[in-house]
């Protein structure tokens, strides 16, 4: 079966930190995956308007959040690319993730089934020196994961400010490398020790 990665930008600036290390990740694809890229700042989602218990909810059919729901539904691999903004996820990723739960309840989608057993990833850039600050976007994206059924790569950190400092961060460059190659077991909640 052909891989799909959908790698969703979530910073507010363009060529950030965390783009650059999912890039140098995505290089080591092999040429068989494909790779979709979409920038959330370029492609931005209406506000999340909770319908979730409205008969009339219908599946997006034109913009951005059509766009967002088909590369979703289409991909194996969705990778969520956002730097730590106050130690979580940007508001970007944050309201894409938030449309979820909309698409979960929308007829005829079938969104959980479909993505369950597929792959969910994170790539994040942060500031601060200790990675250990990054843990509450890393339980979001790994409790999402546990929730859809989905696989979790794990999250791939590396440090910066300003935009480039993270290409001399060796350690990150160097877990860029294999990253992707890594198994991605069935994300459990925390509770789940068995
Ligand atoms: C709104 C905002 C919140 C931030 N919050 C944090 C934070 O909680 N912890 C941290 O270490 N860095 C924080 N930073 C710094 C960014 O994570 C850092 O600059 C990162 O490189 C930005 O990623 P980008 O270059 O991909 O945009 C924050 C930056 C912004 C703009």
């Amino acid at each position: 079966m052909t891989r799909r990665f959908l790698f969703v930008l979530g910073s507010s600036r363009p060529d950030g930190n965390t783009e650059l290390l999912a890039r140098r990740a995505a290089e080591q694809l092999p040429e068989s995956v494909e790779q979709r890229w979409i920038d959330l700042a370029a492609h931005p989602l209406p506000d999340f308007e909770d319908l979730r218990h409205d008969s009339d909810h219908v599946r997006p059919t034109e913009g951005n959040t059509a766009v967002l729901l088909d590369a979703t539904l289409a991909a194996t691999d969705v990778v969520i690319v956002s730097p730590l903004y106050w130690y979580s996820v940007s508001a970007h990723v944050k309201r894409y993730l938030d449309h979820w739960s909309g698409w979960l309840r929308t007829p005829g989608l079938d969104f959980k089934d479909t993505l369950a057993g597929r792959t969910l990833w994170g790539v994040t850039a942060l500031a601060h020196e200790e990675p250990v600050v990054a843990d509450p976007l890393i339980g979001t994206l790994n409790n999402s994961a546990a929730y859809m059924g989905m696989r979790f790569g794990g999250v791939l950190l590396g440090n910066g400010s300003k935009p480039g400092d993270v290409l001399r961060d060796a350690g990150a460059l160097s877990r860029a490398k294999t990253f992707f190659a890594q198994d991605a077991p069935l994300a459990r909640f925390p509770y789940q020790t068995d």
